[in-house]
Parts: C-alpha cells; structure tokens; sequence
C-alpha cells in the first residue's frame, strides 16, 4: 500500500458515513497536499456540532496552526466582537476555514490545495447542515459560490445555494482581517454582520435534501464539487 493510502481510505469513507466528531478524527490524519509536511496539526473547525450559522473563512494561520483551533488571532478577536454585537457567542456557531492546514508563511493557499481539501469542507457543511453560511473572504466566497465574483463586488448579498445535498443561504462578507486595517471596510463588516439575525429569521426551507436536478427553483444555485 502506499504511503498514506490508509489515512485516505479512512478519510474517504468519513466522508461517506461519519458523523462530525468522528469526520474530525478522520481528517486530522489528513496527507491530500503537501501541506500536510509542514502543518503542526489539521485545523478542522470548531462550535456547535448542529449550528444555524456557519462561518468559512480562509485557511489556518500561525496560532491557529499552533492551537488547532480557527480564527483565534486578531481576526478571530473581531469575529467575536461581533458575533457579541447579535447576541451570540463562538459556541453557538461553528467556524472553519476552505483549508484545514497552515500554508506556510501564511500565503494564499494555492488552487491544488483547494481542490484536495474542498471535499473535507464540503461534508463538514453537509453534517452540520448550517441555514446560513457565512463566507469571509474571496476564497470561501468564490469557492462555495461556484462564481469567480470578488468580495468587494458581493459582500452583503445573500444567495440561496445548493452544496452537496443542502440548500442553504450562503452570504458574503468582508474578512475580518482585512477590516482590521481599513476602517471603512470594518464599518461595512459591521452593517453586513448586523443583518445576520434577520437571515437566520427568514423562513427559508429548512436544511434538508437537495431538489433533484432539473427541478430546482431558478435563483437557486448548484455549486458543483471540484471547482478547481
Ligand atoms: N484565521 C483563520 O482560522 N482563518 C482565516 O481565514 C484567518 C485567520
């Protein structure tokens, strides 16, 4: 058997039947890209298992790496300031990233290293069957949007989206990074964040199977698998 075969039939068949807790022990064995030689450790995600919201932001940094846990630097300070600002807490929303490993230096991770780990962020949507998922930033964006638009021109704008076998509201917003040193950016940050509560209001159709293709209702979008 080849080198890591083993972990990659493990990760494969979490991914067909494993619930979160077991997913995340699947993944943390991880050898898709060569991230997995210099990562301290597979930044999975972290929060309720069952989550309304989700938050999907970029991909692990320094002390994400260090402390296995996402967004818990300066940007993850201001994520939950505010999340405090609607009332809600880190444990009441799960948070992860389109990478679950560290790209070194923190570069912007590279198309091959979303492809290898897309299918790890597409199941985790899939098991926790969030009604609205909140993606920080271009690559979250473009890659659960299926579309090549920019943060900048879709920020604050929901859309109703089709990922795997879940409709769910999928809504844009400014990475908490970014607004962190542009303080226009964070006063739009805050606009688009206060809207969240009357998004998870809305009466959408709960979590639950796809409409089979063919049949789905015209705004809504399918995002196909493998984007890269
Ligand atoms: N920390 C994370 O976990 N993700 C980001 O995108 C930025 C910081």
């Amino acid at each position: 058997m080849r080198p890591g075969a083993a972990v990659a039939e493990a990760v494969a068949a979490a991914e067909v039947e494993l619930p979160l807790a077991a997913f995340a022990d699947a993944v943390a064995g991880c050898t898709r890209c060569p991230l997995a030689k210099t990562r301290t450790q597979v930044v999975f995600g972290s929060g309720a298992p069952d989550a309304d919201l989700m938050f999907v932001g970029e991909a692990p940094g320094f002390h994400e790496d260090r402390q296995g846990v996402p967004f818990v630097g300066a940007a993850g300070q201001l994520l939950g300031k505010l999340l405090a600002g609607i009332g809600l807490t880190r444990g009441d929303v799960f948070v992860a990233n389109v990478l679950k490993c560290r790209p070194p230096g923190n570069r912007d991770p590279l198309p091959e290293e979303i492809e290898a780990c897309e299918g790890h962020l597409f199941h985790q949507i899939e098991l926790i069957r969030p009604k609205v998922v909140v993606t920080l930033g271009n690559f979250a964006t473009k890659l659960l949007s299926g579309k090549p638009l920019g943060i900048t021109r879709v920020h604050g704008q929901e859309q109703e989206v089709v990922l795997g076998s879940l409709r769910v509201v999928l809504y844009p917003l400014f990475h908490p990074a970014a607004a962190l040193y542009t303080p226009r950016m964070l006063d739009v940050l805050e606009a688009d964040f206060a809207r969240l509560p009357e998004l998870l209001g809305r009466p959408v159709e709960p979590p639950g199977p796809a409409p089979r293709l063919g049949l789905a209702p015209e705004p809504v979008e399918q995002v196909q698998l493998g984007l890269f």
